[in-house]
């Protein structure tokens, strides 16, 4: 008796959270209305695809307008496969974590050679794709095919740590959570993915839950402790090492040396302002009269970043690869937003020198 009475508890929790993903849900341009039947179009997957891809590590308010600009520029997989490399990573420039547009651009091709421009809705097959794990092939699963797949991203996590009262500390409690969701039986676990990570958005809020609104704080075992911050329960923290560098500006006739950079690694294929390898002070590439513009920095996942700016006029353009880009065009031609720091802050020095 108590067993059937606890999984009854539990799936009430499901149903209550589905109904209230009826009425808050966000209206996003890759969602189907919460309830409503799939679209039987094969665009579809693949909307949602590049929404999981674009969304990872970055907010939905910064995705948006890349999302309209990418369909408006490809809507389909078979014309994002055909696309450009270089037009799709200036297109990408300012998202950050330019591994997914690399990715992004394999996967489509694979898509498109593989299984015919038709997304597979198998998890198993799904995580075979570049750029596509767990999570992103669980969303797809669920989000595009209605498959009844157990969706776990950092919001999710913070939830359901919070409601079933989690306390391993994350990545390790990731089975834990896992299980509550299987508990909870969602009967579409589309719905319920999207609705908790709305809750999550706008009620189970990292640093000021509003309980008083949530619609699952009846059986939340974070609110009965009066602790919810407190959950998930992260690994203690290494601090993130430093780096240095030097960018050098190097200008003629109104216009600044560029390159792309190798296509494995860090930012790799974007456009870039010409640097050294971030590992210390740095001989210039030429002989010069290099003059100090100051620093910028910036935090990458693994480290730190503080780059110098160095900078020399030219009279005449100095014969080193790369590409010329006119200073007034600088800005919109696909920088990553390390460079673009270093660019603006090269464009204010010069103001006071020139
Ligand atoms: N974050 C990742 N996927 C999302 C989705 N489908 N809706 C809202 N936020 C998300």
């Amino acid at each position: 008796m108590a067993a059937s009475c606890h999984s009854r508890a539990v799936s009430d929790t499901a149903n209550r959270l589905i109904a209230w993903y009826g009425a808050h849900a966000r209206a996003l341009p890759w969602r189907v209305p919460p309830g409503a039947a799939l679209p039987d179009d094969a665009d579809f997957p693949y909307r949602v695809w590049l929404s999981e891809i674009m969304l990872q590590q970055t907010t939905v308010a910064a995705v948006r307008p890349y999302f309209a600009d990418f369909t408006a520029r490809w809507p389909n997989v078979a014309a994002l496969a055909a696309a450009d490399d270089g037009d799709v990573m200036q297109a990408w420039a300012g998202l950050g974590y330019y591994a997914r547009a690399r990715n992004l651009l394999a996967c489509a091709r694979a898509v498109t050679q593989r299984f015919g421009g038709v997304f597979p809705c198998d998890e198993a097959i799904l995580r075979t794709l570049p750029g596509i794990g767990d999570y992103t092939a669980a969303a797809i699963a669920a989000f595009a095919f209605g498959r009844q797949a157990i969706v776990i991203d950092g919001n999710i996590e913070r939830v359901i740590t919070r409601h079933a009262g989690i306390t391993a500390p994350l990545p390790g409690a990731r089975a834990d959570i896992r299980a509550a969701i299987a508990a909870m039986a969602p009967a579409h676990a589309g719905d319920f993915a999207q609705g908790v990570m709305d809750l999550a958005g706008r009620i189970c809020t990292p640093r000021s839950p509003d309980c008083s609104a949530c619609p699952i704080a009846g059986g939340c075992a974070a609110r009965a402790l009066g602790t919810p911050q407190a959950f998930p329960v992260k690994p203690a923290k290494r601090a993130r090492p430093e780096r240095r560098g030097t960018i050098w500006w190097i200008e003629c006739g109104g216009a600044v040396l560029t390159v792309i950079r190798p296509a494995k690694g860090l930012l790799g294929g974007m456009r870039a302002l010409p640097s050294c390898n971030w590992s210390g002070d740095a001989l210039p590439p030429f002989a010069a009269d290099w003059q100090d513009w100051g620093a910028v920095s910036h935090g990458f996942t693994h480290f730190e970043l503080t780059l110098a700016v160095a900078a020399t006029m030219l009279p005449t353009r100095p014969d080193l690869p790369g590409e010329w880009v006119m200073m007034e065009k600088l800005l919109d031609s696909g920088l990553p937003t390390v460079f673009r720091k270093a660019a603006v802050r090269a464009l204010a020095a010069r103001m006071e020198t020139v």
